[in-house]
């Protein structure tokens, strides 16, 4: 791939517009001869109320970067700040705290076999004084994703992509603040995709959530307002959407968003 120098890559906005705010990240898997690092001093910022997506190459890291940021894994090193809480060097019990504030939607569903889609949904619902207010919240979004005449099937009643609709359902519900998505339409056809990333763009348009979100279909990068593009463990480039698609050959772009 052809690059040109971005634009500046790290804004230089104050902390209370930022929602994440990494410097100087690496991270290593395996212990001492199996050591293996996969980040290589990330730098990335992403703004309260704005859709960054993250694309690559298969093994580039993403995925890694995704699960650290989602303090789903401790920090050793660099420098992560997440919704104002530094999270480099926090012990399990704090790094959960900072997850609830987080809506994961990952490429795995993990739904419950034995639950209906609302009740999957209802599950995740923190803040309701009693099981009906839990379960108007669940029915709510179901339906606007969609699934309003699926709410009372258990998933091996549900495709693939209403599984994952219900899984995005349940990472929504609680209104986080940040959502970070793992290709959240791999599974979907073009339409469902399209709705889900058309509810994404909204939520962080009029409700100022922060999205990051992997994906390699190209069929909406449209709703970025930043591209980012990992490679070899490395935050390649960084731009706004039209610089992205001014410096690419839509050709190449094709290619490398659909080998992966
Ligand atoms: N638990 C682990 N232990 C050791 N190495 C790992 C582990 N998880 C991932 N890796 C390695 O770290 C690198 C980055 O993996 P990661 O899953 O972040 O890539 P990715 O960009 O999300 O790829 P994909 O597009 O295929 O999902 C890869 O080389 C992978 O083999
Ligand atoms: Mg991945």
């Amino acid at each position: 791939m052809t690059t040109t120098p971005a634009p500046s890559s790290i804004p230089a906005l104050p902390d209370e517009a930022i929602a994440v705010r990494i410097r100087n990240l690496n991270y290593f898997f395996g212990q001492g001869e199996l050591r293996k690092q996969v980040l290589f001093d990330i730098n990335l910022d992403l703004p309260k109320g704005e859709i960054v997506i993250m694309t690559g190459p298969s093994g580039s890291g993403k995925t890694t970067l995704l699960t650290l940021i989602g303090a789903l894994r401790t920090v050793p090193d660099g420098s992560l700040k997440v919704l104002g809480r530094d999270i480099v060097g926090m012990g399990r019990s704090q790094l959960v705290d900072v997850r609830r504030n987080i809506g994961f939607i990952f490429q795995a569903h993990n739904l419950f076999d034995s639950l209906s889609a609302a009740q999957n949904v209802e599950m995740a619902v923190e803040l309701a004084p009693n099981w009906r207010e839990k379960r108007r919240q669940a029915v709510a979004i179901l339906t606007q994703l969609g699934l309003s005449d699926r709410v009372d099937y258990k998933p091996k009643a549900l495709s693939g992509g209403q599984k994952q609709r219900v899984a995005i359902a349940r990472a929504l519900v609680n209104q986080p603040p940040l959502i970070l998505a793992d290709e959240p339409t791999a599974a979907l056809d073009k339409k469902s995709g399209r709705d889900v990333v058309t509810l994404m763009q909204q939520l962080a348009k009029s409700e100022g959530r922060t999205i990051l979100m992997v994906t390699h279909d190209n069929r909406i990068l449209d709703v970025a307002d930043r591209i980012v593009t990992m490679v070899d463990g490395r935050l390649d480039s960084d731009e706004n959407l039209g610089h992205f698609v001014d410096t690419h050959d839509p050709k190449t772009l094709d290619r490398r968003m659909f080998i992966l």
